[in-house]
């Protein structure tokens, strides 16, 4: 029988697909923070981050023509800055850390969700294309103002 490239390529895409499901569901099984930035996580003192030049001034800044990287921290209960304000139709890139227990970060409604660990640095990039403002979440226990700690992304034009 014979294939035409173009389906091969459908066929390789959708075998990548369910690879990627059936990787998704293991990492959901296996707990959080396991596979998603084991290359992308970096150490840093929790108790130093004033001292650090990332850190200590929490803040946006711009390091290419649509490039950006967020230097966020997450705190009982909230996340520095907030609102993390950013440019549309750019790249993000988000170093997050903990100044005290682990938190989640994730952007409502966008594939963009990490856990946040003291002594860690998180680093999750994502493209942002109209401008609208999202909701951002911790998804960890952390304490009793969890439930409330809450920031804002907005994405600006
Ligand atoms: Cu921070 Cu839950």
């Amino acid at each position: 029988m014979h294939i035409h490239a173009y389906e091969k390529l459908w066929l390789a895409l959708s075998i990548v697909l369910i690879l990627a499901l059936i990787g998704t569901v293991t990492y959901g099984a296996v707990g959080p923070g396991v596979a998603m930035v084991a290359d992308s996580q970096s150490t840093i003192d929790p108790a130093a981050l004033d001292e650090d030049e990332r850190f200590s001034e929490p803040r946006v800044e711009q390091v290419g023509e649509n490039e950006y990287e967020a230097y966020v921290v997450a705190r009982q209960f909230g996340f520095q800055p907030d609102p993390i304000v950013v440019p549309a139709n750019s790249t993000v890139t988000f170093y997050v850390t903990s100044a005290d227990v682990i938190h989640g970060f994730e952007v409502v409604g966008t594939s963009a969700n990490t856990m946040v660990v003291p002594g860690e640095v998180s680093e999750i990039t994502v493209e942002t294309d109209e401008p609208t403002e999202y909701g951002i979440v911790c998804n960890e226990y952390c304490g009793a103002g969890h439930h409330v700690m809450q920031g804002k992304l907005h994405v600006v034009s």
